[in-house]
């Protein structure tokens, strides 16, 4: 039985901030938790009622801090646990929820119970990694070897700094892979109980879970790790009934019924999300931004059809116990505004924020912060860099971001680079349209994330229904350059348009129009 699902999340939009790169508010060229407690305003100006925060424990930042030594102390750089405290407070205030990242499936390798575990003698860490047992044996290359003088090789979950944590194996193959219910793999599901509960004590509101398949090894359907997170989640769900799970699953399918309450889609697993904005995910940022074939661009040369058979069959399988985030994009991607003018991402935002389930705006997405080309990669950005610059809040120095001389990332050198300061004012910026459409979202039912969803018309333009008890909304999105012409339902209230006239049921769209109405 799947908790229900806490009552915020129907009008919730998640804003993402990657805390290095928001606001720094000491001057030491990164930013920090203070920081963040500094911007809130233009957090709750924006409408966002929730932001997650990407990684803040200390950490070597190998991966950006997706690499912990401790997990119940948040990193020098970013401040101490007080400040999280006090931000979390500050945001209470303000009405605003705060999540925080779980990476559940690794450490760093420098972490004190990777450490103990990497001895040869036998201690209370030796089966919290999986471990071979025997150097010799690499699980065919799988598993690092020689790394201490313990005789076996570790496993790493991502990078080779990023050692697997050991909740068990669904199906054994070998002698070393532990059970799911050895006494050892449940001490860690403990561990991990007891993180959640820490910092959701200090004022967590929930908790974003990185890779959040991949604690169980060896398991093809998934039943272990469904199992896995039923109990864990289950547990916590007593204590917190009103805090949220959110997975990097990317398949709500199976994410929704281990108890998640958001599942994004995002550009790994389902092709969902790839073909609505990347087509093909290469092997680098260039094969993902080559090809013109994604749907929204001006170029028309994309469909709906794959994203539509995945997003229903997900969205009726889960839509009573969860929901499904389709976000502006993440840390892990190139920026939406690649390969896009302001003119495509609004197209884009107005699709975005008005879907079912719970939007997500990636911070710098709603003033079309460009994907910064050429940065020698930083903390284990590789490609990935570019979409981590700091938040440009306002022209001159570093873009307000910090008044250090060396931040630890320059911000976009472009001359026209977009900030807050010029977009906040002007009523026809992304950053105008993306607060519009959070405030329409929340003061019409019909476009919260529970309500139902229709598709009237697909390919160019995209019109759906979305229907709450007593309220239809019509949504139609042309990203296209080519003008379109189709018939829609006739409009009452129009509560957002660019670009589109309606005449006796027919609407001819321009090139990338949208109309947003009741009927
Ligand atoms: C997730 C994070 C990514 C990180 C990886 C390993 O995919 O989003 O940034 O590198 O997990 O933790
Ligand atoms: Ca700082």
């Amino acid at each position: 039985m799947h908790a229900p699902k806490p009552k915020w999340l129907n009008d919730a939009v998640f804003y993402n901030i990657y805390p290095q790169s928001f606001y720094d508010s000491n001057g030491d060229g990164i930013g920090d938790l203070k920081g963040i407690a500094a911007k809130l305003d233009y957090v709750q100006e924006m409408g966002y009622t929730a932001i997650w925060l990407n990684p803040i424990f200390v950490s070597p930042f190998r991966d950006a801090g997706y690499d912990i030594t401790d997990f119940y102390k948040v990193a020098p750089r970013y401040g101490t646990n007080e400040d999280f405290a006090a931000l979390a407070a500050e945001a209470k205030k303000r009405g605003i929820k705060v999540v925080l990242d779980l990476v559940a499936g690794h450490t760093s390798l420098e972490c004190e119970w990777f450490q103990q575990s990497a001895k040869p003698e036998k201690n209370q860490y030796t089966n919290r990694y999986v471990w071979s047992n025997s150097v010799w044996d690499t699980d065919g290359n799988a598993l690092i070897s020689g790394y201490s003088d313990r005789d076996g090789c570790y496993m790493k979950n991502f990078f080779y700094c990023q050692p697997a944590l050991n909740y068990g194996f669904k199906v054994i193959t070998r002698p070393w892979q532990l059970p799911m219910d050895h006494p050892d793999c449940l001490a860690m599901r403990e561990e991990l109980l007891n993180v959640m509960r820490f910092w959701s004590a200090l004022g967590a509101d929930g908790f974003r879970v990185d890779l959040a398949s991949s604690l169980v090894k060896n398991d093809p359907d998934g039943e272990g790790i469904i199992e896995l997170w039923n109990d864990v989640i289950g547990r916590y769900k007593v204590e917190y009934p009103d805090n949220v799970l959110i997975a990097e699953w990317c398949h709500p399918k199976r994410a929704i019924r281990a108890g998640f309450d958001i599942d994004f889609l995002i550009h790994s697993g389902l092709k969902a999300y790839t073909t609505l904005f990347r087509y093909e995910r290469g092997t680098s940022v260039n094969d993902e931004f080559n090809s013109g074939d994604s749907y929204f661009r001006r170029a028309g040369k994309g469909g709906l059809t794959e994203f539509l058979n995945e997003y229903l069959e997900h969205y009726n399988a889960t839509k009573a116990d969860g929901y499904i985030s389709i976000p502006t994009g993440n840390h892990d991607i190139p920026r939406l505004s690649l390969l896009r003018d302001t003119e495509e991402l609004k197209a884009a935002m107005v699709f975005l924020l008005t879907m079912p389930g719970v939007p997500l705006v990636y911070y710098g997405d709603e003033i079309g912060m460009r994907y910064v080309e050429g940065l020698s990669s930083k903390e284990g950005g590789f490609n990935r860099t570019g979409s981590r610059t700091p938040m440009q809040w306002e022209n001159g120095k570093n873009h307000g971001f910090s008044t250090s001389d060396t931040p630890y990332l320059p911000t976009d050198p472009a001359e026209a680079a977009p900030t807050v300061a010029a977009q906040r004012n002007d009523p026809h910026s992304l950053l105008s349209l993306t607060k519009t459409l959070i405030a329409l979202r929340k003061a019409h039912p019909a476009l919260m994330a529970d309500s139902a969803f229709d598709v009237v018309h697909t390919d160019y333009p995209f019109v759906y229904k979305r229907t709450a008890a007593d309220e239809t909304v019509v949504v139609a999105v042309n990203p296209s350059d080519a003008t379109q012409t189709v018939e829609i339902p006739t409009p009452g209230e129009v509560l957002l348009q660019s670009g589109v006239t309606v005449e006796n049921g027919t609407a001819t769209f321009d090139a990338v129009s949208y109309i947003v109405y009741k009927i």
